[in-house]
């Protein structure tokens, strides 16, 4: 499969296609496929370098894998065709790729502290960037109108590091909770938040909103062992998170601000990325093997 972006040159395209090709003969059946006849699933263009970023509900507190939302989201990217890589400074949870940017206790400010340092240390600079912060600010009471400019600055400071210029941001709005402050300021924040998106949208950042605010309930989604914590969902709780995260992330790559990482555009250059996929098969009974090929080309 062949997928090209609007306006890039076929020509190019088939070329590239051509180069790319992979042929084969195993056991003396040579075979040549194109990966539609073998792959239904959409395999995406690039990976996925995803950072989540936040306080104790991105590390994943009360969640008895102590995935929190990173597993089921992951793994829902993944059934979606992405090839998909955590990044983070921190470790957490019983999965393989357990990477995390998450500080329990952490306001806005200070996950942005924690996020600056750590960015520069990542081996992987990630093109996908989930923030959920701000519950502290509320359970502290701590400049409630100011909570959204403090949000922008963060995002802003990510965005500048080198190779993050193109980084997609997902700012979700802050879950139910049963803890009196977080219950009194949530909505506050959540106002500005959604007010923040669109602004930055407006001007060009490449910035969505993971919506929560109907998507769990105290306590059903924040019951283990049938006691409720006041702040952190349970495992189930973070599944639905992950789902609010899985739709926002679909609808940034439709509408195509995603990019792959590093990848820079300006006013006089198109960089497109190919994905060329192609596949290698043999005869009845045999395994079929696959190769992606996916080349970033910058068109002056
Ligand atoms: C991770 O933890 C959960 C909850 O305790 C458990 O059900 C699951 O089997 C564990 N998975 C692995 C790979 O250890
Ligand atoms: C609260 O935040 C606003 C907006 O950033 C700022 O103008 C104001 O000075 C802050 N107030 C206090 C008491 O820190």
């Amino acid at each position: 499969m062949v997928t090209s972006h609007a306006g890039f040159p076929r020509s190019l395209v088939s070329l590239l296609a051509s180069i790319s090709l992979l042929a084969g003969s195993v056991n003396g059946y040579p075979f040549i496929a194109s990966s539609s006849d073998l792959l239904e699933r959409d395999h995406k263009p690039f990976e996925l370098k995803l950072w989540p970023v936040g306080a104790s509900i991105t590390w994943g507190q009360h969640s008895q894998s102590r995935n929190g939302y990173r597993k089921p989201l992951r793994d829902e990217l993944v059934s979606d065709g992405w090839d998909v890589d955590m990044v983070g400074s921190q470790h957490h949870g019983n999965m393989t790729d357990d990477n995390v940017e998450g500080y329990p206790g952490a306001t806005i400010a200070t996950v942005q502290t924690k996020a600056m340092n750590a960015l520069p240390t990542l081996p992987n600079k990630p093109n996908l960037v989930l923030i959920n912060a701000g519950t502290n600010d509320c359970r502290k009471d701590l400049n409630i109108t100011g909570a959204g400019d403090r949000m922008e600055k963060m995002i802003d400071a990510i965005l500048k590091e080198k190779d993050m210029e193109t980084a997609t941001i997902i700012l979700s709005t802050l879950i139910p909770s049963d803890q009196k402050e977080v219950k009194a300021h949530r909505d506050a924040v959540n106002e500005q938040y959604r007010k923040l998106v669109t602004a930055m949208s407006k001007k060009g950042t490449s910035i969505r909103l993971a919506e929560m605010e109907n998507a769990l309930s105290w306590p059903q989604d924040y019951t283990v062992d049938g006691k409720a914590d006041d702040t952190h969902p349970s495992d189930a709780g973070y599944a639905k998170m992950a789902k609010v995260w899985f739709e926002a992330i679909k609808d940034a790559y439709r509408d195509g601000i995603i990019k792959a990482t590093g990848t820079v555009t300006s006013p006089n250059t198109v960089t497109e990325v190919i994905s060329v996929e192609s596949a290698v098969g043999v005869g009845p009974g045999v395994e079929v093997e696959m190769e992606v090929v996916t080349e970033t080309i910058t068109v002056s």
